[in-house]
């Protein structure tokens, strides 16, 4: 049963439960109002005789003339009780008088058509004959129902002594003539309720189910490498809106991703293949036999040198960026950064040569980052700034703090970046007009790579920029 269930599809699973609480909750509302309907006429049958009857008791004890002498002799004629019983009866109802026993005593059936009573019910018997005044019970007479009730006849009111106990008994059919008429309307109602909200039911589910349909269908064509693939159902507010909004986000990330990876992997690739196709330039013209002329020898050795050098640079470039995407290579250390910027100002002479580089101390920090990864963040800034500005330029290095963060930054009064440039300077590969830089030729990894070297210590870079007057790169790591 658990399997069956289990293999049905989501739209049936929904529709058999939904049917099922719907099914459940009208049985128990129609068998709620059945019951309160049946309460009402059975207790309004019994206060309408209870009515009826009393005025009856009390003229007949009148007519008896008893007195409280009399209550503990009390020797009555059973004409006197025929008479009482038959003042009782009724068309609809019968009226007998019980003793202790449950002996008839007297019976106001006269006529055919009267109810025949019931035999004595010696348990609700008993409870009359011990006082109480309320007792009322279902009872039946050849498959008849009936509804009795018992009054206890004593002397005068409060007067413990029972003599006897009035069974009066009324029919039950017509109420029940009335309740199936009710019974079957409700009934029928009940099933028109029933079909309409389940057929409703069964094409609301499906409805909203459809657009998970399309959402699968939309998975699919996606794992067959259709990344332009998004579902349709954005404007809905409800969770299944809201999944469809965040697959057709993911999808947007990850194709993205997947575009800018395989980008990547052809610029690495070119990049890799033009050192090695200028290698083998060389290395074919040095078979051909120019090593036996030692100019062109010389030449070409130096050439190759240069190429492998490139490799080298890039090889190492691509190794940093795939190793920062563990943040777990990240090693901090606590860092007093006036001492280290002046150190690092020391070890860059020899990129500096004779280029003015200017340090404006900010306040004193001490802070944990990783040295290794500040410094080589610092370097590719530095080589940028000196590589993209004129030899005559000054070049200054400064940092304030903010709040949780130091911001360093590196200002140059170069040739600055154009918009196109500067939107996609941080690019792996990308390099700007092939004007800048004085005809050096670096991989576009520089910047790239300083951006994973600052986000995988937790902060963040930007560039701010002018062509012609100059770029600053900013940079922040945080304090704790
Ligand atoms: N300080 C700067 N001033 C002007 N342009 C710059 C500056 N820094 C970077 N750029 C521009 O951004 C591009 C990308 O810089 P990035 O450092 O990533 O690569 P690269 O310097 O060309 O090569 P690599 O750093 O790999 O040797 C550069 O080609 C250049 O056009
Ligand atoms: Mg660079």
């Amino acid at each position: 049963m658990k399997n069956l269930f289990a293999r049905l599809s989501l739209r049936a699973r929904l529709g058999l439960l939904y049917a099922a609480l719907l099914i459940l909750s009208v049985v128990l509302v129609s068998y709620y109002s059945y019951w309160n309907i049946w309460q009402l006429f059975t207790e309004n049958e019994v206060s309408h005789m209870r009515a009826r009857a009393k005025p009856i008791i009390e003229h007949w004890l009148k007519e008896q003339g008893l007195t409280a002498a009399d209550s503990l002799r009390i020797k009555l004629k059973s004409e006197a009780f025929l008479q009482l019983a038959q003042d009782l009866t009724s068309r609809n109802a019968v009226a007998v008088i019980l003793d202790a026993e449950g002996k008839i005593i007297a019976s106001g059936k006269r006529l055919p058509e009267e109810p025949v009573p019931p035999p004595a019910n010696i348990k609700y018997l008993r409870q009359a004959f011990s006082g109480m005044n309320e007792v009322t019970y279902w009872s039946e007479r050849d498959g008849k129902p009936l509804l009795v009730f018992l009054i206890p006849l004593r002397p005068q009111p409060h007067n413990p002594k029972i003599f006897g106990v009035i069974q009066v008994s009324t029919s039950l059919a017509e109420i029940n003539k009335i309740l199936f008429r009710h019974g079957s309307m409700q009934i029928s109602a009940v099933a028109i309720v029933l079909i309409l909200g389940i057929l409703f039911g069964y094409w609301l589910i499906g409805l909203s189910l459809k657009d998970l349909q399309n959402l699968s269908a939309a998975c699919q064509q996606i794992a067959r490498g259709n990344f332009s693939r998004r579902t349709k159902t954005t404007q809905r507010r409800d969770e299944i809106g809201k999944l469809a909004a965040s697959f057709n986000l993911m999808i947007d990330k990850l194709e993205r991703l997947f575009n800018s990876q395989k980008r990547f992997v052809a610029n690495a690739a070119h990049e890799l293949l033009t050192p090695l196709t200028g290698l083998r330039g060389s290395l074919e013209v040095l078979l051909r036999g120019a090593q036996d002329d030692p100019q062109a020898l010389n030449r070409l050795s130096k050439g190759m040198y240069k190429e492998v050098n490139r490799l080298i640079r890039v090889c190492d470039q691509l190794l940093g960026l795939s190793r920062l995407e563990n943040s777990a290579n990240v090693d901090k250390r606590p860092i007093v950064l006036e001492t280290f910027i002046n150190d690092f100002k020391q070890r860059a002479k020899p990129l500096l040569q004779n280029r003015l580089f200017e340090v404006q101390n900010g306040p004193y920090l001490t802070f944990n980052a990783d040295p290794d990864l500040l410094e080589q963040i610092l370097f590719n800034l530095l080589s940028n700034a000196l590589r993209y500005s004129s030899a005559s330029s000054p070049i200054v290095l400064s940092w304030k703090l903010l709040p949780g963060y130091v911001e360093i930054r590196l200002s140059d009064q170069g040739i600055g970046m154009d918009e196109e440039t500067l939107s996609h300077a941080f690019d792996p590969f990308f390099r700007g007009k092939p004007s800048a830089g004085a005809g050096h030729k670096g991989a576009g990894l520089g910047l790239s790579l300083t951006r994973s070297m600052v986000e995988a210590q937790g902060g963040s870079i930007r560039i701010v920029s002018t062509p012609g007057k100059g770029s600053t790169v900013f940079f922040t790591l945080p304090l704790v």
